[in-house]
């Protein structure tokens, strides 16, 4: 198979946005070109996108989109204009805190330069996209140096569990767990990943399969109820997995699956490694307990490719994401570096090496 194609996960391209269809992964490599933010929306809330930086990139776009597509004659109207679209993109999906993160971005850096006296509309619709191309950039940048630090984590000869796909599609390209696995064995170690498929939506057996094949890294895709048979056995160095929302006190929301993973790989003495960027880092959110759980549509739960599976008249429920105790959690690694608990002091710093003042221009 050939090497993983250089083109992001989602990008702007002649004034709209472009991104690969995830829905239809793997059958069909399809791009979906978006001019509205409504469509924008959609596309995030029904998984077009999906992973967490990934669709705070998209959110950040779809301001751009925003600014583009309005009428407004002023700063003052523009902005309004912005305030109601962001609104839109954060209804989209409540758990990845990296969507806030992206509108919070995007909309500061037009807040400071009218503070700072623009008054042309114009100058903000080229400042909104300029900001949403460096957040990113910026997502490849870190996910390359969180690749680094996770990598050295893992010994020459390993075998780990993923959970979901946290990889390029992700991501804007390169991923974060998946970016410590990619990393990992383009540094020669030899790694093999069991992949959880990640019920309901096959996120591991759909995609993350995908992105190993293409990248050549030895696999073996599992049912997540396996993942205990592999763990007590001893086959297992790690489990490495991304996350949705980090608390303060380094809780972490990831995919619906991630709980029990955590626990049984305690119980069985192997270390979890949750990978995300700093923009995953919520301090406002003291504990998990005060994290948003999206609740998805339950035809996710009873059909399987369109065909339902229960007899008529069962009911299921679907949480989309589920909440890992910060103290099953081995270490987190962000661009910061590698943080082991507890873990407060670390989460803070390093959204605080983040945080840079917008610059001037
Ligand atoms: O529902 P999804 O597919 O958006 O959930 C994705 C995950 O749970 C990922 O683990 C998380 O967003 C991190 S992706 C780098």
């Amino acid at each position: 198979m050939k090497a993983m194609s250089p083109t992001r996960t989602v990008y702007w391209r002649d004034a709209r946005v472009c991104m690969i269809d995830q829905r239809l992964l793997p059958e069909r490599e399809s791009t979906l070109v978006l001019d509205d933010v409504a469509s924008l929306a959609e596309a995030i809330r029904d998984m077009a996108v999906r992973g967490a930086p990934a669709i705070g990139a998209t959110a950040a776009y779809g301001l751009a989109l925003g600014a583009q597509g309005s009428t407004a004659s002023t700063a003052a109207g523009l902005r309004a204009d912005l305030a109601i679209d962001a609104e839109t993109l954060l209804a989209a999906r409540p758990t990845a805190s990296n969507l806030a993160w992206a509108l919070r971005r995007v909309l500061g850096r037009l807040d400071a330069e009218i503070a700072a006296g623009e008054t042309e509309p114009t100058a903000l619709r080229t400042l909104a996209l300029a900001e949403a191309e460096r957040i990113a950039d910026e997502d490849l940048a870190t996910n390359r140096r969180m690749g680094a630090h996770g990598a050295a984590l893992l010994p020459e000869r390993c075998t780990v569990i993923h959970h979901c796909n946290t990889g390029a599609l992700a991501t804007v390209d390169y991923g974060t767990a998946l970016g410590v696995i990619r990393a990992a064995h383009e540094q020669g170690k030899r790694i093999r990943v069991l992949v959880d498929e990640t019920r309901p939506r096959l996120q591991g057996a759909r995609l993350t399969t995908w992105e190993l094949a293409r990248l050549g890294v030895p696999q073996t895709l599992i049912v997540d109820g396996a993942a205990g048979y592999y763990l007590q056995r001893g086959e297992v160095d790690a489990v490495l997995v991304g996350a949705d929302r980090i608390a303060a006190n380094g809780d972490v929301a990831n995919k619906v699956g991630t709980y029990p993973l955590a626990v049984v790989a305690r119980e069985n003495g192997v270390p979890v490694y949750v990978v995300a960027p700093s923009s995953t880092i919520d301090l406002g959110c003291p504990s998990g307990a005060e994290i948003p759980i999206e609740l998805r549509d339950p035809t996710e739960v009873t059909e399987i490719a369109g065909r339902r599976i229960p007899p008529a008249g069962v009911t299921a429920a679907n949480p989309a994401f589920d909440l890992t105790p910060a103290r099953y959690i081995s270490a987190i690694v962000t661009e910061a570096g590698v943080l082991r608990p507890p873990f407060e002091a670390g989460l803070r710093a390093a959204v605080e090496a983040a945080a840079s003042p917008v610059p001037a221009s």
